[in-house]
């Protein structure tokens, strides 16, 4: 497993005014919206694509597309809707499924609510997307229900994770499975609630309220 947490002014900036408690819930969705971008700029490092030959107005010149099947976008409902226009804004021809997952706040595992993917997904570059990565629960579920249904190619972003979390996705799967992770931040812990420390709250209350 790969963890890559991103550091540009830009993302620092960003995260800080995303956590302070004083942003109000438009600025909120504005500010994951922006981040996700630039997230999703060092996501996508590794998309594939195919060569391609276009006509310029002097000559032809080599360039590249994105390559088929197209890539396959997740947001974990809710607080992951927050960060699908941002994804999809760089890859509009991404096809886009949909988890939808809980977390019960007393024994902190993940419950899946609602799945809405492609049968098939051999062969399809994942991106999950979900704000949060705390316990990691909710991860580890997402990633076995891609893996079931064929993916072995999946990156997840994320606005802030916990070192729990992180140990806990990747004692989850075999070291060798091609899972990377994006974050904004790893934070300092989880407190005994199960949120993320300093982080920036509920998330999905955050974005919706
Ligand atoms: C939050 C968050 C993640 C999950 C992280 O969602 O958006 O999905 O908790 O927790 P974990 O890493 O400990 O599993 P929540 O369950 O609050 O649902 P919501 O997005 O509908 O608010």
């Amino acid at each position: 497993m790969e963890i890559l947490a991103v550091h540009h002014p830009l993302v620092a900036h960003k995260l800080t005014a995303l956590r302070d408690v004083n942003t109000d819930s438009p600025t909120f969705r504005r500010l994951a919206d922006e981040l996700v971008t630039l997230l999703a700029y060092e996501a996508t490092r590794d998309v594939r694509v195919s060569p391609v030959t276009v006509d310029t107005p002097l000559q032809p010149a080599q360039g590249v597309r994105l390559s088929r099947p197209a890539p396959l976008v997740v947001p974990i409902l809710r607080a992951g809707l927050g960060m699908l226009d941002g994804m999809t804004r760089l890859i509009p021809t991404a096809e886009v499924g949909f988890l939808g997952m809980v977390r019960d706040e007393d024994s902190l595992k993940a419950q899946t609510y609602a799945t809405r993917l492609p049968d098939d997904l051999a062969g399809r570059q994942c991106y999950v997307l979900d704000p949060m990565l705390a316990t990691g629960g909710t991860l580890v579920a997402a990633i076995q229900l891609l893996f079931d249904r064929g993916a072995r190619d999946v990156t997840a972003i994320t606005l802030l994770a916990a070192p729990e979390g992180l140990a806990t996705v990747e004692s989850a799967f075999p070291a060798e499975t091609p899972i990377r992770i994006v974050t904004a931040a790893v934070d300092e812990r989880l407190n005994e609630n199960g949120y993320i420390i300093p982080g920036l709250g509920d998330a999905g209350d955050r974005l919706y309220g």
